[in-house]
């Protein structure tokens, strides 16, 4: 087994991969917002209004479709009302999920704002329902996308924007189960019916609400979910559950170790690579059967399943404050992301959004600050995200994959070749991952169904499976040209460097 084979029929297209599965998740967190986003008007890093430049230019790069705040955890614990009007009146609060910190409420609705619009992104608002109240939540959305002389939108005039915002997506609750008021599933189904009747859309503003959900293999939970949608009597409509929210979260992250030793980002051996991709192939298991109980309550799939919070969780750097998540992220965090996307563009039908934690120096982010000097760098995840981009809006195309070596993991099996494919109009993009920590791989690209006229590979590798990238050495993982792609009688074959994330771009006549 030399070669591994993978069958792609172009003419094939399947269902549409949303952009919003390339999405983003900020929370007041560590140095995530603070730091990472904003600076401050007055700060020496050029900024806008007090959000970072390289970091809005960084994320544009990616076309960042949309972006998830104000939590995580804190959403339970945020009032909005407390980060409106002028900074210096703005009350403090403690963030006492993370680091048991002081919030002055610097950045607040305003600031998310105009931070999306500067990166031209979506705004996902993450609503309070742990501790906050129906009425908090219902006049948040009134006062974001109120476009009369309703109250709440003239409080938001009073605080400088005339125009009101367009907020697509608004999530009730977070981890319900858990920090967002360790709630009963029954319980918080009712809630999440109460609170989403309230969330109104306003001034054509159509809110897409997201009710908490479960987490990692919790079928229960949204099994529970599913069942709170009411049959529709109407016969026209058959399969269409309807309730006043119109999709389910789930969250998983991935790490080798344990809730209490996750593991270090950069000083892993070969088990724990191998375990860390072995756990990220297992978002394709939770997808599979989160889906078939969705399938059984909504078989035309119109209620979407929403992973807004996935991606690496290891031991904080060295020295950070433990509370702030801060870790580095390295050649392998990359092909924990592809391979989760990979999973994402299979089950496209279902999934309508992933948002990846978090985007800057939180967990598996995409862009990290140097505290002191304000260097930006960009971690290899970052390179994944960019050189998946043609993938946003394409079409899904089913990759058959044969003779794909494996290797046993904690009794499970790991398949060492991850792919995915799309297309749109005369363009494919192949996604091509080498899990093997140490052999190369050739593989032919069997491409049938429409005549290819060119194209153009590349690839993300590195010496070391813990390489990564800091101030000294941004670029020590970064895209490169692929030259190891040959013409083969059934269309291309490629040589896969060992730990390696390939893409391979191609024309269609
Ligand atoms: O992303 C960090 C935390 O992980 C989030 O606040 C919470 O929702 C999850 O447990």
């Amino acid at each position: 087994m030399d070669t591994t084979t993978a069958v792609i029929d172009l003419d094939l297209p399947g269902p549409r991969i949303s952009r919003h599965v390339y999405g983003h998740f900020a929370e007041h967190l560590g140095r995530c917002i603070y730091g990472g986003f904003w600076v401050g008007e007055d700060s020496d890093v050029p900024n806008v209004r007090g959000i970072r430049t390289d970091v809005v230019e960084a994320l544009r790069a990616l076309r960042i479709p949309n972006l998830r705040w104000p939590g995580g955890c804190f959403a339970d614990d945020y009032h909005w009302r407390d980060g409106i009007g002028p900074r210096e009146d703005r009350p403090r609060m403690v963030n006492s999920h993370w680091g048991d910190v002081v919030e002055d409420n610097a950045f607040g609705t305003h600031e998310f704002m105009d931070l999306c619009e500067l990166l031209g992104a979506d705004a996902y608002i993450s609503g309070n329902v742990g501790s906050g109240t129906v009425q908090e939540m219902s006049e948040w959305i009134e006062y974001l996308t109120r476009a009369d002389d309703s109250p709440m939108a003239a409080l938001r005039r009073a605080h400088g924007r005339d125009e009101p915002w367009k907020v697509p997506f608004f999530g009730l609750g977070n981890e319900a189960w858990g920090c967002g008021g360790n709630l009963r599933v029954e319980q918080f189904a009712s809630l999440a019916r109460q609170y989403a009747t309230y969330v109104r859309d306003h001034a054509g503003n159509e809110v897409y609400r997201i009710a908490a959900g479960a987490s990692d293999h919790d079928l229960h939970w949204t099994e529970t979910l599913m069942r709170s949608f009411d049959p529709l009597d109407d016969p026209a409509a058959a399969g269409t559950p309807a309730a006043p929210f119109q999709a389910l979260s789930l969250h998983y992250y991935t790490f080798t170790g344990t809730w209490q030793d996750k593991g270090s980002a950069t000083e892993f051996t070969e088990d724990e690579w191998y375990r860390a991709l072995h756990r990220a192939n297992v978002m394709d298991q939770l997808l599979t059967r989160h889906g078939q109980v969705m399938d059984r309550w909504d078989p035309a799939r119109r209620v979407g399943l929403v992973v807004d919070e996935w991606g690496t969780w290891w031991n904080v750097e060295p020295g950070t404050n433990p509370g702030f998540l801060h870790q580095q992220n390295s050649l392998r965090d990359a092909l924990v992301a592809s391979v989760h996307l990979d999973a994402f563009h299979r089950h496209a039908e279902r999934v309508v959004m992933t948002n990846i934690a978090q985007t800057v120096n939180v967990l598996q982010a995409m862009l990290l600050t140097d505290p002191d000097t304000g260097a930006l760098v960009r971690t290899p995840t970052y390179h994944v995200f960019a050189m998946n981009t043609p993938h946003h809006d394409a079409d899904s195309l089913a990759v058959h994959l044969r003779d794909v070596p494996a290797r046993e993991v904690d009794g499970g099996t790991l398949p060492l070749v991850s792919a995915s494919a799309s297309v749109k109009e005369d363009a494919a993009l192949v996604s091509l991952t080498n899990l093997d920590a140490d052999a190369p791989r050739t593989l032919v690209l069997d491409l049938r169904g429409r005549e290819v006229t060119g194209h153009v590979a590349t690839v993300l590798a590195a010496p070391e499976t813990s390489s990564h990238n800091t101030a000294d050495r941004p670029d020590a993982v970064a895209p490169a040209p692929l030259g190891t792609v040959r013409p083969h009688p059934r269309g291309l074959e490629v040589e896969l460097p060992a730990h390696s994330y390939v893409t391979v771009a191609l024309a269609l006549a």
